[in-house]
């Protein structure tokens, strides 16, 4: 699996250096070695530095690139996607571009409720070949690690199903995958106005997923007419007792507290955002829970971005992520979201960087392991087919990665 590479002659190793997540000013500090280059050893960095240096006694049996006039990253962290469903919901997205919102869609039974149909239909085979599909584009964009939600099942069997999917497909598939129980996505029908018997539900499901080894991360939908901000303090409070991660879809359409609730519970990672509150920002700010923000969903829904620039203003870490799924955004492409922060969220072309790499392990609690290229981590790296980083966002929407390197092999060129 794991593999002896040295890359040599880059334009620049664009390092991202560190272990911990990057806040505030940090987020423009990349750790750039231009004419560099990086040794793996066993699947893991064993050196990182000036080309010359990197590459003085290579041993013969190797495997080396030379990256001359292109720039090479740490593999992008994708710490946001609901990427296990079934079925897809293209005429939802036909009827917001005539004017329906997503609530109204959902409200009406649309939503993620039509995605929790099909996939309670879909067989465990289907949704691991599909989810294969989906992390192989995932891969093409440079991604080598990716977040990924249950919650699509609202009842035991089916949650179990899609997180028993990812377990399957951390093992056949290249990609490492962090899982993430979402029992408490959307209120499901026989719960409709038994929101807190829903919950207690869900609570019911987290001995059995964390004894299987099912998932890291424990996440909730808090929203207006979905989960309370005290019922996601409850969930989440029974989650963090048990050893999960907490999670928090927070302040997307509504502003209701989420952020600020997450900062209380130390969550990993507070999502969304669009709406949070100036203490919101603030606390998060304070605190070491990592704001991830996903400007393809606001894109997708034509909602008003999330205000990226003045969270990192204020000493936020900020993280990018696609939110892949069904509905909201049906987008993997990194160099959309990387576009759409730059232009939307005021992120520079360096704070956005951080953002999908080493913010995004820390957005997964992999900031020890992930997100940059230091001596030690794994050795995951992208090498674009141009001399600087700052080409992602300046060719729009369009992909400029050539190889993808995970645990030291070419995974992807
Ligand atoms: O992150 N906001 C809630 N959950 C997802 C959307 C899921 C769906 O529409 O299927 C999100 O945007
Ligand atoms: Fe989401």
């Amino acid at each position: 699996m794991n593999g002896n590479l040295i890359i040599k002659n880059a334009a620049q190793v664009v390092t991202c250096r560190g272990f911990t997540a990057k806040k505030g000013e940090e987020m423009s500090q990349l750790g750039i070695i231009e004419d560099g280059g990086v040794l793996i050893m066993d699947g893991k960095i064993a050196a990182v530095g000036a080309s010359e240096e990197v590459a003085r006694e290579i041993d013969p049996d190797i495997t080396v690139i030379d990256a001359a006039g292109k720039a090479v990253l740490p593999g992008f962290v994708d710490s946001h996607t609901h990427f296990i469903f079934g079925g897809y919901r293209h005429d939802e997205f036909a009827w917001r571009l005539r004017g329906d919102s997503y609530m109204d869609i959902m409200n009406r039974g649309g939503g993620i409720a039509n995605s929790v149909g099909a996939t309670r239909k879909a067989s465990l085979e289907t949704l691991v070949t599909d989810g294969a599909r989906r992390l192989d584009s995932m891969l093409s964009f440079g991604v080598t690690t990716v977040e990924g939600k249950s919650g699509y099942g609202l009842d035991r069997d089916t949650e179990l199903k899609q997180l028993e999917a990812m377990a399957c497909l951390n093992k056949s598939h290249v990609l490492d995958i962090a899982p993430t129980f979402l029992g408490a996505h959307a209120i499901p029908d026989g719960f409709k106005g038994k929101e807190d018997a829903f919950i207690d539900h869900v609570m019911e499901m987290l001995p059995e997923i964390k004894e299987k080894g099912l998932a890291e991360f424990c996440d909730i939908f808090c929203e207006k007419n979905v989960f309370s901000v005290d019922q996601s303090r409850r969930l989440l409070s029974r989650a963090k007792d048990l050893g999960f991660g907490a999670k928090i879809h927070a302040d997307e359409i509504v502003q209701l507290g989420g952020a600020e609730l997450a900062a209380e519970l130390g969550a990993v990672s507070a999502d969304h955002l669009l709406q949070a509150s100036e203490q919101g920002i603030l606390d998060l700010a304070h605190s070491g829970t990592v704001a991830t923000l996903l400007p393809g969903t606001a894109f997708s829904l034509k909602e008003a971005y999330a205000r990226g620039r003045n969270m990192i203003d204020q000493g936020c870490a900020v993280a990018l992520a696609t939110d892949f799924n069904p509905g909201s955004c049906f987008s993997n492409s990194i160099p959309l979201i990387f576009g759409l922060a730059c232009l939307y969220m005021k992120l520079s072309p360096e704070e956005a960087l951080t953002a999908l790499t080493i913010n995004g392990a820390a957005a997964i609690g992999r900031a020890d392991t992930v997100g940059s290229i230091d001596v030690g981590k794994q050795g995951d790296l992208v090498i674009l087919e141009y001399p600087s980083y700052r080409f992602i966002p300046y060719h729009l929407g369009v992909n400029t990665v050539e190889t993808v390197i995970k645990n030291g092999r070419i995974a992807f060129s």
